[in-house]
């Protein structure tokens, strides 16, 4: 399958090596590839992040984010929901994958239980990047990452970016993006959180007066009660 498949890529894509792990046999063109990924995609969408979305310590292990990925793109790939076994660049080693989500999970079930000082939006930065950052799959961690961070910004009731249409083509947009990453990358996410904050579904001001009041909440909730 996939012998004549003619793929391109834009700035900062993981190239797909190996296309004998695609499902549909008609997919000839990036077009077909990119149409029946967004099908897939869209059916997960309403699935994580239209629904009500509980507090992540109860969502956010392995064994969900797998079924996320799963649900994302079972309709494409025969990897879906399975961690990648090849190097990618960007990603770790292959064989660290699953004890850097260990981290990850522990990390955001810290920031969601005890007194934290990130905001909301840095922390949903954080794992947008850290994901990307480990790449647990052979492709389509861009995507993932993306809708793993709106779910989390959901369940904190504060809205999510608003992705540029254009995120996954050259353009400004994707270059800002990936600029953004690149800084993330050395420990800077000022430009990722700005970058998520400016296609907010709400005003850049509204997103930090949510974030923040949650945050309250938190801190009050985490006080003892006399
Ligand atoms: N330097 C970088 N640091 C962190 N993440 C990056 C970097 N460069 C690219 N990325 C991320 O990797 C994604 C590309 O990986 P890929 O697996 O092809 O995802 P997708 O197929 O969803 O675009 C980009 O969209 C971006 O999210
Ligand atoms: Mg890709």
């Amino acid at each position: 399958m996939g012998g004549l498949v003619k793929l391109s890529y834009p700035e900062g894509a993981t190239p797909i090596d190996d296309l004998s792990d695609l499902k549909p046999a008609w997919v000839k063109i990036q077009e077909d590839l990119n149409n029946v990924e967004a099908e897939n995609i869209a059916a997960a969408s309403s699935k994580y992040l239209l629904k009500s979305v509980s507090h992540p310590p109860k969502w956010f292990n392995i064994p969900f984010l797998q079924k996320i990925h799963y649900d994302m793109f079972h309709d494409v790939w025969q990897w879906a929901g399975q961690f990648r076994k090849t190097q990618t660049c960007p990603g770790i080693k292959p064989h660290q994958i699953y004890l850097a989500l260990v981290d990850l999970c522990d990390d955001v079930h810290y920031w969601c239980q005890e007194r934290c000082d990130l905001t909301i939006i840095e922390q949903a930065a954080r794992i947008h990047h850290r994901l990307v950052f480990i790449h647990p799959y052979p492709n389509s961690n861009g995507r993932f990452s993306r809708l793993v961070s709106d779910r989390y910004l959901k369940a904190c009731k504060t809205p999510f970016p608003n992705w540029p249409v254009d995120l996954n083509k050259d353009g400004q947009s994707r270059t800002k993006y990936i600029t953004a990453l690149k800084k993330a990358d050395v420990g800077d996410y000022e430009p990722l959180i700005f970058f998520m904050t400016e296609h907010s579904t709400n005003s850049r001001r509204i997103t930090q007066i949510l974030s923040k009041k949650l945050e309250e909440n938190r801190r009050t909730e985490a006080q003892p009660k006399p």
